[in-house]
């Protein structure tokens, strides 16, 4: 198997030189990664809500060190581009455009889900046992199970294409793969989050009935 030209044009346009592009794809894989191990440990020793107080004040602080780390992500992000060399190709009224309409509508899937899950719903709040009190299924989740990381990609892209930068479209390709892989983990311990809940109202739901067949 060959590989297509584009891809080897794509490379050869990456400079693999500079520090900053490592530091860049390190803070990328490392933010999923550490609030994925922080949050599963608070759903199983409750360590964060123990320390802040209440399960709330500890969604609320993973909630800060979660964006914050997004921003030095982002920064770290920008600075790795700037090193990096621009492809004649790119610099491009359309890529521009379509650059713009990425970082729109990338911003739109993040804000939009922000606000149907509220704060500690788009910052793990299920791990630290507050819990949504239904699954939303309104825009963007009704185009999308995780808009979010699909809207933050899209942002990176959109990003890369307007610096001219095919540096930034392969450090995209990572953020992909390293948010396919958080999914992978995060979606099936959600759900065993919810399951087990459905599983104890079912159970008080029982209770109470019996007691009222003892009336
Ligand atoms: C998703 O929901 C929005 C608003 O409720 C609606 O306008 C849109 O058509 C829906 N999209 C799909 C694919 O169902």
């Amino acid at each position: 198997m060959s590989i297509p030209t584009y891809l080897t044009e794509l490379v050869d346009y990456v400079d693999f030189n500079q520090q900053s592009l490592f530091i860049s794809a390190a803070a990328i894989a490392f933010n999923p990664t550490a609030w994925n191990i922080v949050a599963r440990r608070e759903y199983r020793t409750r360590f964060l809500t123990r320390f802040f107080g209440s399960s709330r004040a500890a969604c609320y602080a993973l909630a800060v060190s979660i964006f914050s780390l997004g921003l030095l992500r982002d920064f770290l992000y920008e600075r790795a581009l700037r090193a990096q060399p621009t492809h004649p190709a790119l610099e491009n009224p359309l890529v521009t455009y379509a650059a713009y309409a990425l970082l729109a509508a990338g911003n739109i899937l993040v804000i939009s889900s922000t606000w149907q899950l509220g704060i500690t719903g788009t910052f793990l709040g299920d791990y630290c046992g507050i819990l949504m009190d239904k699954m939303v299924t309104g825009f963007p989740f009704n185009i999308t199970n995780a808009p979010m990381y699909y809207g933050s990609t899209m942002s990176f892209l959109g990003t890369a294409l307007l610096y001219g930068k095919p540096a930034g479209i392969l450090l995209t390709l990572h953020v992909l793969v390293v948010y396919l892989v958080a999914i992978q983990f995060e979606n099936p311990f959600t759900a065993g989050i919810y399951a087990k809940r459905e599983k104890e109202r079912a159970k008080t739901a029982g209770t109470k009935v019996e007691s009222k067949k003892e009336l």
